[in-house]
């Protein structure tokens, strides 16, 4: 599988990573992550992306990558470590959580930590990023990042402290493609790319109940991309080489609970990037249909 340099990190990052959201709220057997783990790092996938409040996602995949420890990166977040709703920047609380996610990836330090999404105020106070750093100079992580969209990545990517950004980059949220992706080329940043499927919102008949999906569901339908239309396999790797073709990003992280989708994903990017006028007509279309209201999607 092809590497890429992950900004001014050492890691070599594999273009397909694995986004660790999916195998926490959807509670997957730990029988199962260990399948779909093991045969991820048996193709060479090496990027493995969890976070605090991904409900038991840290702990299923450290059991399922023991003794397989140095065949990836590990990257975690904090903020949010007694759930999603009940967010926590004290530094003490950020602290406490990285030291808990050792415990539960089973690791002593884990390759990178990231702010999971505070606010650009929480950010221009600061304490949260020095709270990163000291865990970083404990040794609790290799390098530290900023994972969230808008003003505040932007900023995050101003301020010169983080290594990589995580934001959200697919056929439906384009917005970093402008707002933080130069910049952060420029300033030699890792980028990571999040809900690079934009979750496969197009598969919804109708609205879908569930919240997080409905805003990539609704511009799809306005975007109406004539690929949408293909077979859900062949539409499913556009929208992925899309993501990985867009300059600056050096990894896309897809969620998937099942072993035979990331197969299948990783089958798509032999493909490599989408060629030029491919990707000048998605770009044209957001550019003529895109609201300003469009923002990127935490
Ligand atoms: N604020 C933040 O920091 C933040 C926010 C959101 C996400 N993230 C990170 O980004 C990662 C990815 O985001 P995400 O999971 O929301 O979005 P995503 O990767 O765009 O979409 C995941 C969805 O795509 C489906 N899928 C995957 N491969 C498929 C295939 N070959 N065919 C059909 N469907 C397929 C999955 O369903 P199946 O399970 O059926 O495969 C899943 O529902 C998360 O796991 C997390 O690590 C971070």
């Amino acid at each position: 599988m092809e590497r890429r340099g992950l900004g001014r990190t050492d890691m070599g990052a594999s273009v397909l990573g694995f986004g660790g959201s999916e195998i926490g709220y959807q509670q997957v057997a730990a029988r199962t992550v260990a399948r779909l783990l093991g045969s991820a790092l048996d193709a060479g996938l090496n990027v493995i992306d969890t976070a605090e409040c991904y409900e038991d996602s840290e702990v299923l995949i450290g059991q399922a990558i023991r003794g397989r420890r140095n065949e990836c990166y590990l990257f975690t977040k904090c903020g949010h470590a007694r759930g999603w709703d009940r967010e926590d920047w004290r530094p003490a609380s950020l602290l406490a959580s990285i030291e808990r996610s050792l415990r539960r990836l089973q690791t002593d330090h884990v390759d990178l930590v990231q702010l999971h999404s505070c606010s650009l105020a929480e950010l221009q106070r600061g304490e949260v990023i020095a709270a990163l750093e000291q865990a970083r100079e404990r040794g609790w992580t290799r390098y530290i990042g900023y994972s969230g969209d808008g003003e505040a990545a932007r900023y995050a990517v101003e301020c010169g402290r983080f290594d990589t950004l995580q934001t959200s980059v697919s056929i439906a949220d384009q917005e970093a493609l402008e707002l933080t992706l130069p910049l952060a080329r420029e300033r030699r940043m890792g980028v990571i790319a999040k809900r690079p499927l934009a979750n496969v919102a197009w598969r919804y008949g109708r609205k879908p109940a569930e919240g997080y999906y409905q805003a990539y569901w609704a511009r799809l339908r306005a975007l109406d991309y004539p690929f949408l239309r293909e077979a859900r396999e062949r539409a499913v790797a556009t929208a992925l080489r899309f993501t990985l073709t867009v300059p600056g990003v050096h990894t896309a992280i897809v969620g998937t609970t099942k072993p035979e989708h990331w197969q299948q994903n990783a089958a798509m990017l032999a493909g490599g990037r989408l060629p030029g006028p491919d990707f000048a007509q998605i770009r044209a279309r957001w550019r003529g249909v895109a609201e300003p209201s469009w923002v990127g999607q935490i």
